[in-house]
């Protein structure tokens, strides 16, 4: 099958295509094969390429094949609590790929997945839509649940218009929270309609910090922190507020009684099932900034990694 390489640490051009054996049924007791028909790429994808991880990834090295978001078909029947989905179900879900680290990611025509980590498609959700929906919404998802803030409670969301910040304006707006978003230039009216109910525009963490005080003098009661803005961020929370990391480099030490929290998305198929399926209905709203063929995923990384491009960017196998 054709897969994505990373043959080295580095820059994008280290992404190579390759053949690997497809995977055959049963190679690993417990998985199943889903013939995928888009991958999402992901920060964290950019991240693991250059290396940055290079010393927790015990002893994987490459040639590895990156990837966590996916959307495609079930090659198998996968059992679930409820019921077993069909050889052909239409899927979507996330690889957790930084904790199993076989370096076996959705860059690829097909992949082996534990079923708890896929959730049904709806029909009307298309496969592009889907790839760019899985980590992002759970992590935000999830994230919201570590901040625990009742309705009423002013949140901060910073990296608003990224793929994360955006599923989390949207469920803490639902959950009835007063949210604050960080927002790239021109994406505020956007953002409004999917929940903010203020913005400040991005800039120097002092100057966000200036901004959001402005409008909250005494201080947010939460920050969920989708920018890795990290410390500086502190200071926009009240004494004893919390504030929530997702990324476990960019987690600042707690001052003035604030409640540190560090998310990382864990697989949950009820939730990812209930997500696809408000995605389906137009309750949460995706946004897929490029679509390429999987043959140009070095291209894809340097877009990513260009950054001001709102919107998942997805991998067409
Ligand atoms: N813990 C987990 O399980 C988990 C899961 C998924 C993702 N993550 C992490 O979460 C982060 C966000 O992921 P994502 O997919 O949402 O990425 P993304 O779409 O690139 O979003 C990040 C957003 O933050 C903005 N930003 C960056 N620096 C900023 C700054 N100094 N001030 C204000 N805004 C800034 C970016 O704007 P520009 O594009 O204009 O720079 C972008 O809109 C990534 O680092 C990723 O690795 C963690």
């Amino acid at each position: 099958m054709r897969v994505v390489e990373v043959t080295a640490y580095g820059g994008p051009e280290v992404l190579r295509m390759a053949r690997r054996p497809e995977p055959e049924a049963g190679d690993v007791p417990g998985r199943v094969r889903v013939r995928l028909r888009a991958a999402g790429v992901t920060m964290a994808d950019l991240r693991i390429r250059a290396g940055l991880y290079a010393d927790h990834m015990g002893d994987l090295r490459p040639p590895f094949v990156l990837g966590t978001d996916f959307a495609g078909r079930l090659l198998d029947p996968a059992p679930g609590e409820e019921a077993t989905l069909p050889a052909g179900t239409r899927v979507a879900g996330f690889v957790p790929w930084y904790e199993e680290l076989t370096g076996e990611g959705t860059y690829a025509e097909v992949v082996q997945v534990a079923p708890e980590w896929l959730a049904p498609l709806p029909d009307d959700v298309e496969f592009p839509s889907a790839a760019s929906v899985p980590l992002a919404a759970i992590t935000a998802h999830q994230g919201l649940g570590l901040a625990g803030l009742p309705a009423g409670a002013t949140l901060l969301i910073t990296g608003a218009s990224g793929v994360v910040g955006r599923f989390a304006v949207q469920l803490a707006s639902a959950a009835g929270l007063r949210v604050v978003a960080v927002s790239y230039e021109g994406d505020e009216s956007e953002l409004k309609v999917l929940g903010a109910k203020e913005c400040v525009p991005r800039g120097e963490p002092a100057e966000v910090v200036r901004a959001v005080r402005e409008l909250v003098p005494e201080g947010v009661d939460g920050v969920f922190d989708g920018a890795l803005l990290s410390t500086p961020a502190l200071a926009a929370l009240k004494d004893g507020g919390v504030f929530v990391s997702i990324a476990p480099d960019r987690v600042p030490a707690s001052e003035r009684d604030i409640r540190v929290e560090f998310e990382r998305a864990r697989s949950d198929p009820r939730l990812l099932t209930d997500i696809l399926q408000k995605v389906g209905n137009r309750e949460l709203i995706t946004r897929v900034a490029d679509v390429l063929p999987l043959e140009e995923a070095a291209e894809a990384h340097r877009r990513a990694e260009a950054g001001h491009r709102p919107g998942r960017i997805v991998l067409m196998i």
